[in-house]
């Protein structure tokens, strides 16, 4: 049997334009990475957390550990491990990185022990893990995180998770401006209840983004990226949501919406040329409002989750 793993989980933009909650996709940069070792008795432990100092070394209050934890109480496992975490972006990022992390946990201890579960068996527990961190149970991060590509969250209860095809083509530009917003407080901030006009073009967004992905119609997905949920509100939390959208859209994106709950934004293109035009762009565009960031360029990654050296 193995001694110990090491496991790289990709960080997901969720949300996507209409799909609050129930949309997301995996990037194939950055992700998180969590090694976990065997070890005598049968006690959970976090050797090291590397790339953050604010989370937690209390197994149970860290997504990555607690994410291992609900699954072996699940299978009534008894084992000692000692878990490394690497954090490879910021908490509140708005790019899943609780997510990230809660996946690489389960995923690891599933090939560690051998124990043959299927991803939808481990997502429950990935889930149980990144509640910790949000105080609030949403699957657009875990899930594409966990099954890689684009991912659609039917339903919750039960939960029914849809994989969707995507154009080959589509890149993805996200900017991670470097301010932290907590998932917990952007979500104290939206309304509880939506007005019937907003629900109907919700859906039909969502309904027409979904169509414009599996027909590959650049034109329908563009028309489609607008969210009357979340976005409205959020974005008065991102100070250059405004400069950069109007960058990245004078610049050959075909979208440009916040990633999650924020401050990270991203944009579809249909070239490396674009996206790299677009990054540029929207690099400046935030520096002109005084945010430094980081940026990304990624293909939609349909792995998820994989065993690195
Ligand atoms: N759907 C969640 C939200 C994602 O927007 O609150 C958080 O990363």
């Amino acid at each position: 049997m193995m001694k110990k793993i090491k496991v790289f989980a990709p960080a997901t933009v969720s949300n996507v334009g209409p799909g609050f909650d129930i949309m997301g996709f995996a990037l194939n940069q950055p992700g998180d990475v969590v090694e976990a070792a065997l070890t005598k008795g049968n006690r959970i432990s976090i050797k090291k957390i590397y790339g953050s100092r604010d989370l937690s070394y209390n197994p149970s209050k860290n997504t990555a550990t607690a994410s291992i934890i609900s699954l072996l109480k699940s299978y009534k496992i008894r084992v000692g491990l000692e878990v490394v975490i690497r954090k490879n972006m910021g908490i509140g990022s708005g790019l899943g990185s609780s997510a990230a992390s809660s996946v690489a946990g389960v995923f690891a201890v599933n090939k560690l022990l051998n124990l043959k579960l299927s991803k939808s068996e481990l997502l429950v527990h990935a889930l149980n893990g990144e509640i910790i961190s949000s105080g609030s149970l949403h699957a657009d991060n875990v899930a594409p995180c966990l099954f890689g590509g684009f991912v659609l969250i039917r339903s919750y209860d039960p939960l029914d998770i849809i994989k969707i095809d995507y154009p080959e083509n589509l890149f993805c530009t996200v900017l991670y401006p470097q301010i932290e917003i907590k998932t917990s407080e952007a979500r104290k901030i939206l309304d509880k209840k939506i007005p019937r006009h907003n629900a109907i073009a919700q859906a039909g967004n969502a309904s027409g983004l979904i169509a414009g992905l599996i027909t590959k119609d650049i034109d329908l997905i563009s028309r489609s990226m607008k969210d009357y949920i979340a976005e409205p509100k959020r974005k008065e939390l991102i100070p250059c949501y405004d400069v950069v959208r109007i960058a990245a859209l004078a610049n050959g994106a075909i979208n440009c919406n916040i990633s999650g709950s924020g401050p990270s934004m991203f944009s579809f293109s249909t070239s490396l040329e674009d996206a790299e035009r677009i990054a540029s762009a929207i690099k400046d565009a935030a520096l002109s409002e005084g945010l430094r960031s980081e940026t990304y360029i990624s293909k939609i990654n349909n792995r998820g989750p994989v065993v690195i050296k």
